[in-house]
C-alpha cells in the first residue's frame, strides 16, 4: 500500500504558522518585564526568563538551521551554555549568558534563515526530519513548551502583574446538572500514533491496549471539593499518603495547593500577581502528583491510569475508532477547550460542552495538566527520534504522566496523544487531576 501524497505546501503554511505564532508569545513573554527582570532568577525551580529565550534560539539553530538546513553554525560557542543537561536550573543564572538585547537579536537572526529554509525544503521524499515538516513543527513544540515554563516562571515571580487576558465564561447551565462520573466500558482501544505528522517519539507507535471497564470523573477535580480534603485534615493523615508523599509535606511543611493561603475562614491564592480567593468552581491548580494522589484515597477513588486517561479522551465507542481529540479529530477552536494562555486561568468545572468526548468526558483537553497514576514509560517499539534527551533520558519510575494540557498550553503541542511528566513532587507546574474507580469490585 502507498501513502496518499501529502499536501505539501498546505503542511509548509502550517509550519510558517505555528513557529510565528510561538514567537509571538515568546515575545510577549519576554517583553512585558525589564531587563532586571529578565535576568533575574525568580525561583531556583526555573531558569531566568533570558536562558528560556536564547535556548529557544539555540535549540532552533541547532535543528533548523544546521541540521535540517545544512548551513553553517552561527554561535556554536553558546551551545553549552544553552544546553539543558549540563548546567541544572539553579545554576544558570551565574553563567555567562547572553544580555537580553543580544538573546533576542540571536533568536531572531536564527529564525530569519529559518523562515528561507522552511521554503526552500521538500517536506515529503527527503529525510525523515522534513518528512511533512517534522521538525519543524517539533520546534514550534519545542518553543511553545518554553513558553508555558516562562509563564511558570512568570507565576513564581514577586511583583504587581505584568500579564493580563480576560477570564473565561462562566460554566453553562448544564454543568450543575452533570453525572460526577461517567462509566467506560472494558475492552481493547488504540493508544499513541503512528499517524499524527508532528506528534513526538513518546506517542508512537499507536498499539492496541485493553483496559477493563472503570468509571472516570465528567470534570476536572474543583477547589471547592479539594478545600473539602483540607479542611476534613487530609494534610494531616498519614492514611492517604505515599510514604514519600507523606515524608515530603512533613519536612517541607506543605498543607494545602502552592500559592494559596489561608486568611480568617477564607482561602487566598496569588496568580499572576493578584491575590484573590480561591474561586471553588475552578479546578484545582498547583499540587503534586502526591497531593493528588492522597486526595483521589481520601475520597475513596485513586488516579486514572495513563491508558485510562487516554481510552476516556480518545476511543469512539461508535466507531471503535481512537480520534485524535475528544470531540473528533478537528484542531482546537475556541469552543473546544481552554488553550494557549487566552484566559490566564483554567475555566470553571463542567465548561466547554462541545469539547466533550463521545461518552460525555469534559475538559480533558486544556484548562488542567491532570496527573496520572503511570510512571512515564516507553511504548511497546518506541524509538528514540531526532534525540535521546527528549524523552528517553527520562524515562523510569521517577517521572508521572500529565496528559492534556493545561491553559498554558497552545494547541500545537496539545493532542490526544500528547505525554507530559515530571517528577511527583512537583507542583509549580499548571497541574490538578481527576479521579476514577474500577467498575468492577475485585
Ligand atoms: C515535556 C515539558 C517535560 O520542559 O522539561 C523542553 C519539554 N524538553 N525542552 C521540559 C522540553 C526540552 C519538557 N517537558
Ligand atoms: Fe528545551
Amino acid at each position: 500500500m502507498t501513502a496518499p501524497p501529502l499536501d505539501t505546501e498546505a503542511l509548509r503554511r502550517r509550519a510558517l504558522d505555528a513557529l510565528l505564532a510561538a514567537r509571538d508569545r515568546t515575545r510577549a513573554l519576554t517583553t512585558c518585564v525589564d531587563d532586571r527582570e529578565l535576568t533575574a532568577q525568580h525561583s531556583p525551580l526555573m531558569s531566568p526568563l533570558v536562558w528560556d529565550l536564547a535556548h529557544i534560539g539555540n535549540q532552533e539553530e541547532q535543528w533548523l538551521l544546521r541540521t535540517v538546513g545544512g548551513r553553517e553554525a552561527l554561535r556554536p560557542d553558546i551551545d553549552p551554555i544553552y544546553d539543558a543537561f549540563e548546567h541544572p536550573r539553579a545554576e544558570r543564572p551565574s553563567l555567562p549568558l547572553l544580555p537580553p538585547a543580544e538573546a533576542h537579536g540571536y533568536a531572531a537572526d536564527v529564525r530569519g534563515r529559518v523562515l528561507d529554509i522552511l521554503e526552500h525544503s521538500p517536506l515529503e521524499g527527503g529525510s525523515r526530519l522534513t518528512h511533512a515538516g517534522f521538525a519543524f513543527g517539533m520546534i514550534a513544540q519545542h518553543e511553545q513548551q518554553h513558553d508555558e515554563t516562562m509563564l511558570i516562571t512568570h507565576q513564581l515571580r514577586h511583583g504587581p502583574a505584568a500579564l493580563t487576558a480576560p477570564a473565561p465564561p462562566p460554566a453553562p447551565a448544564d454543568a450543575a446538572l452533570l453525572p460526577a462520573e461517567v462509566l467506560i466500558p472494558g475492552g481493547p482501544f488504540t493508544m499513541g500514533t503512528s499517524t499524527e505528522p508532528w506528534a513526538l517519539d513518546n506517542e508512537r507507535p499507536g498499539h492496541v491496549r485493553d483496559v477493563a471497564a472503570y468509571f472516570i470523573d465528567t470534570v476536572p477535580v474543583g477547589n471547592g471539593a479539594y478545600t473539602h480534603f483540607i479542611e476534613d485534615g487530609g494534610y494531616d493523615d498519614p492514611r492517604w499518603w505515599a510514604d514519600a508523599g507523606w515524608a515530603h509535606i512533613r519536612e517541607h511543611g506543605v498543607t494545602a495547593p502552592l500559592f494559596w493561603r489561608r486568611e480568617g475562614d477564607l482561602w487566598l491564592h496569588r496568580r499572576f500577581g493578584v491575590t484573590e480567593p480561591v474561586p471553588p468552581d475552578e479546578p484545582v491548580l498547583h499540587v503534586s502528583w502526591y497531593e493528588a494522589d492522597a486526595y483521589a484515597r481520601w475520597a475513596g477513588r485513586r488516579l486514572p491510569t495513563e491508558a485510562e486517561w487516554e481510552k476516556a479522551a480518545r476511543h469512539d465507542p461508535v466507531t471503535g475508532r481512537s480520534l485524535r481529540y475528544p470531540w473528533g479529530d478537528a484542531d482546537p477552536g475556541p469552543g473546544h477547550a481552554n488553550l494557549g494562555q487566552r484566559h490566564l486561568r483554567p475555566a470553571p468545572v463542567g465548561s466547554y460542552p462541545e469539547g466533550a468526548s463521545p461518552l460525555g468526558v469534559r475538559q480533558l483537553i486544556g484548562d488542567v495538566w491532570e496527573w496520572t497514576a503511570s510512571d512515564f514509560l516507553p511504548y511497546p517499539g518506541f524509538a528514540a527520534f531526532p534525540y535521546k534527551e527528549y524523552s528517553e533520558v527520562f524515562f523510569g519510575p521517577e517521572c508521572k504522566v500529565l496528559r492534556g494540557g493545561s491553559f498554558a498550553v497552545d494547541q500545537v503541542a496539545c493532542r490526544g496523544t500528547f505525554r507530559n511528566w515530571d517528577y511527583p513532587i512537583r507542583r509549580q507546574i499548571f497541574s490538578g487531576f481527576r479521579t476514577a474507580r474500577d467498575a468492577q469490585v475485585r
